[in-house]
């Protein structure tokens, strides 16, 4: 089965999640199949908050609302999909660039159902570059403190977040520590977000594999 395919298996096996009220949808091609399954049962829910532009108009074109935060209170679950993930659904998002939003989704979230592929799940996360996102006047000194950090950090040029920012991918990190370097990171003055979801992890993680669906808890 090809990647893609994993991919879908996946996103359709998170419909058994969707129970109703507002969910929260995140970004990425795993999310799309998401949304393209979800709006077959669009009538069992109220709508959806979005954890970027592209999934909300993704969402609209489907017909399915797409609510502010704001207005939505607490979110029953949130489903997106990640870059990597640990056994223990410790996570790196933000390959896209909407790590900020998604986190604050997430965070919003009675459960968060994590989809992808199996290639996903790692021993040890940080083979993906973590990225990192920064206030424009602070890349190069957020820069310098990764490196202290031993990272090796690659400015995202050509892109801007949704919220105006720049993303750094942090190179070279082995990430034996998730909980710890989340928020060393986040404790960097200019850092927005960082792409480490340890501290709030998946509740359920849901990966396409060539023998069908498997959840790990
Ligand atoms: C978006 O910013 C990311 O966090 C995505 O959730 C992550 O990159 C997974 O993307 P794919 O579903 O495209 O693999």
């Amino acid at each position: 089965m090809s990647q893609d395919a994993l991919k879908k298996q996946a996103a359709e096996a998170a419909l058994d999640y969707v129970e109703g009220g507002v969910i929260g949808v995140g970004t990425g091609s795993t999310v799309n199949h998401f949304i393209d399954a979800l709006a077959g049962i669009k009538g069992r829910i109220e709508g959806a908050v979005s954890s970027s532009e592209a999934s909300t108009e993704r969402l609209k074109r489907h017909g399915i609302p797409v609510l502010d935060l704001n207005a939505a209170g607490e979110l029953s679950i949130y489903v997106d999909g990640a870059d990597e993930s640990n056994a223990q659904l410790q996570l790196i998002k933000g390959g896209g660039g909407a790590l900020t939003r998604e986190k604050i989704v997430a965070a919003a979230s009675k459960t968060f159902v994590c989809i992808a592929d199996e290639s996903k799940l790692v021993q040890v996360l940080g083979k993906f570059p973590l990225p990192v996102e920064v206030i424009p006047m602070a890349r190069s000194y957020v820069a310098r403190e990764l490196v202290q950090l031993g990272g090796t950090p690659i400015w995202r040029e050509n892109f801007i977040t949704d919220n105006g920012n720049l993303i750094l991918d942090v190179h070279n990190l082995e990430i034996v520590e998730p909980m710890t370097l989340e928020q060393q990171i986040n404790n960097i003055a200019g850092v927005v977000t960082v792409g480490i979801f340890a501290l709030r992890p998946a509740d359920v993680l849901i990966l396409g594999s060539a023998a069908g669906p498997r959840s790990l808890k």
